[in-house]
């Protein structure tokens, strides 16, 4: 590809393996509502911002709640989620994360982190790379989330890059659907049944090919 001058990273999922408390934290929440949920069940989650993560979860159950019962179920998942967040030390990168990181920029690039979390800055401090990037969009930048394309658009904007001079690294289904609607190039961290319908597809981050996505 051409004339690219920036990466955009999604976070939970190819930085770190947040999707994994992001599991382990709604499954409790579910449990104590008596939902049935599971790993089948979070796929669906993935990339998907708090409420709408909620709404899945509840699906048939979601009219038994009040807004204030939503809301306060939202803020439940969220504390047992940020509990988990003070494990993660520098040493949670995902295998290969670390150095894709340092690959970009040696190779001059700009590399920005798009996420639809409202937790990003805590989980980037905890890894020590809260200052490594030209630009951070997440859950705060934008109101419309994943599958919209705002989020990865917001991170371009800040870079000063186009959208078709950036390429959006994804573990998500939505967010391969927010980065061809942006019109950037889609690399997909993931199975094909999920991020197939990517440019590029890799088994996990550390799979990523640069020479292969640059050339
Ligand atoms: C995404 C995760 O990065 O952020 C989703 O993949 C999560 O699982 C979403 O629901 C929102 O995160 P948060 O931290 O604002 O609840
Ligand atoms: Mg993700």
């Amino acid at each position: 590809m051409q004339n690219i001058a920036a990466f955009i990273l999604d976070l939970d999922g190819v930085i770190t393996d947040t999707a994994e408390y992001h599991y382990l934290a709604w499954k409790r929440l579910a449990d104590e509502e008596g939902v049935p949920f599971d790993r089948e069940a979070n796929e669906q989650l993935r990339g998907v911002s708090r409420r709408r993560s909620l709404e899945l979860l509840l699906g048939e159950h979601l009219g038994r709640y009040t807004e204030e019962e939503i809301l306060e179920m939202m803020d439940r998942k969220n504390g047992y989620y940020r509990e988990m967040l003070k494990t993660i030390t520098a040493r949670d990168f995902l295998p290969g994360a670390r150095a894709l990181l340092d690959a970009l920029k040696a190779r001059g690039l700009k590399v920005a982190i798009g996420s639809a979390s409202k937790n990003t800055m805590t989980v980037l401090e905890r890894l020590g790379i809260a200052d490594f990037f030209d630009a951070i969009s997440d859950g705060y930048s934008v109101t419309k989330a994943k599958p919209a394309p705002d989020v990865f658009l917001f991170a371009a904007d800040a870079m000063g890059a186009l959208p078709e001079q950036c390429v959006v690294v994804e573990d998500a289904q939505s967010g391969v659907v927010a980065a061809l609607a942006g019109g950037m190039i889609a690399v997909g961290v993931g199975p094909e049944e999920r991020v197939g319908h990517a440019h590029f597809r890799y088994d996990t981050t550390a799979d990523i090919d640069l020479d292969e996505i640059l050339a």
